[in-house]
């Protein structure tokens, strides 16, 4: 008699390259490297990813939560992922596979879902939104269904005398609907495409504008770009996105996709404190949610705002004028240059450091949001100093750093 044959089903995880933006946000989320990619596609590795489902919340798109049950000699390699323009159908070939031996949670429309079963160990930040932010809509519009938004405003932030090359623009949606939240961004397709003739995929951009609108009541939206010119070794480059966009004039019309986001979001509780810390374009998401609260302040909001904001030079921080010229009783505003002639290197953990007695009396307050974007780099150094803190003025940091994550207080976002 024959042996009886093993069939082993793998529940396989897959990236949607049509919903994905190409933010690396999986890859680098991914406590186990089973996510890599090309110049084209994130992919999974079918013989690494053990499902841990650490990558799915963090997707501000949610193309990273698909699942394709295969037969496991049949799994999708990487490299015939990487020539995908579309997910392939589930096949019929293979049932899925019974509950009890399923290796993944199902696929899920809302990627928050899935947080509570999540190990938030391997995660560094929150992985669920504040209990009182607003339900934000995601991917209304998509890289197969874009819409388009009219430029009515293209301004430049930096000294012109700088090398920073940083941008305020400003695009309206007119009659089409585009509802955002602080805290969520937008892909913007460039025009043209790859040597190999793709079309370009979309880029992703914080809003800098609130709900409400850039111009109070306006369906429209700001952004805040850097004109890329060299690429990550320092190579000269010119980003193919970051140039079109700072260069568009008023009256252009640019292909968008979106929003995106699910978890770094504002509280709208009034009394809640917003503790910001970003460098450079960072201060995007933090142009936007201060903004709402100056709004709101009007109708009564009380909680406290603590902004930490890194850049080379005054010269180069975008938004100075406006930002120092808040009221001191609305925002606490502390600013850390690196590259002014004759001062010693000052980065946003060291201008933390020097307010370590009012950020621990902010971490100590169960009301605190906390809210860091900007430069990968940035992101070791702000931890390490929120540890520092919290060790000075008695609170175990391991302890407050999990709980900060599980009630969604404590928010990522570098590059
Ligand atoms: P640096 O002068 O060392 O580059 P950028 O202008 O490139 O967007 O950077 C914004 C600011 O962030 C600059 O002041 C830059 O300083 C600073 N920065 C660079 N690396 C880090 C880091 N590891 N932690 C905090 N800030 C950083």
């Amino acid at each position: 008699m024959n042996a009886p044959v093993s069939i082993e089903i793998l529940k396989q995880h897959l990236i949607d390259p049509e919903i994905c933006i190409r933010c690396n946000t999986c890859e680098e989320t991914c406590p186990i490297d089973a996510i890599t990619h090309d110049g084209t596609n994130y992919v999974v590795k079918p013989d690494v990813c053990n499902a841990c489902m650490a990558c799915v919340p963090p997707c501000p798109t949610g193309a990273i939560d698909n699942w394709r049950s295969v037969l496991k000699a049949d799994a999708y390699s990487i490299d015939e992922q990487f020539t995908w323009d579309v997910l392939p159908e589930q096949g019929t070939m293979v049932p899925p596979p019974p509950v009890e031996s399923q290796n993944a949670p199902s696929a899920s429309s809302d990627p928050t879902d899935e947080a509570d079963g999540i190990e938030v160990d391997t995660v560094r930040g929150a992985v669920v939104p504040p209990w009182s932010a607003a339900r934000p809509y995601v991917n209304l519009y998509t890289h197969k269904n874009p819409t388009t938004a009219t430029v009515v405003g293209n301004y430049r932030l930096t000294d012109e005398a700088t090398q920073s090359d940083i941008h305020h623009i400003v695009i309206d949606f007119g009659s089409m609907p585009f509802p955002v939240l602080e805290g969520q961004s937008i892909g913007i397709l460039p025009p043209g495409g790859t040597a190999d003739g793709r079309t370009h995929h979309a880029r992703q951009y914080s809003i800098a504008s609130p709900r409400d609108g850039e111009r109070p009541g306006y369906n429209n939206v700001s952004l805040t770009v850097k004109r890329v010119t060299q690429d990550y070794q320092g190579n000269a480059t010119n980003g193919v996105c970051s140039n079109y966009l700072c260069d568009l004039k008023k009256g252009d019309v640019v292909n968008v996709i979106g929003p995106f986001g699910s978890t770094f979001l504002m509280p709208n509780h009034p009394n809640s404190h917003l503790l910001m810390i970003c460098t450079g374009t960072g201060s995007a998401p933090m142009r936007a949610m201060t903004e709402y609260r100056r709004r709101r302040r009007l109708k009564g909001a009380t909680g406290k705002l603590m902004l930490f904001f890194g850049a080379r030079t005054k010269e180069e921080l975008p938004y100075f004028g406006p930002l120092t010229n808040l009221p001191k009783d609305f925002i606490d505003t502390n600013l850390a240059f690196s590259r002014t002639p004759g001062e010693p290197k000052r980065y946003v953990q060291d201008a933390m450091g020097e307010r370590a007695a009012d950020v621990a009396q902010m971490l100590k307050d169960d009301n605190t949001y906390i809210y860091v974007c900007g430069l990968k780099g940035m992101e070791d150094g702000v931890l390490q100093s929120l540890q520092d803190i919290a060790g000075q003025h008695g609170l175990e940091w391991d302890a407050l750093w999990q709980k900060l994550k599980r009630e969604g207080r404590l928010h990522l976002e570098t590059y």
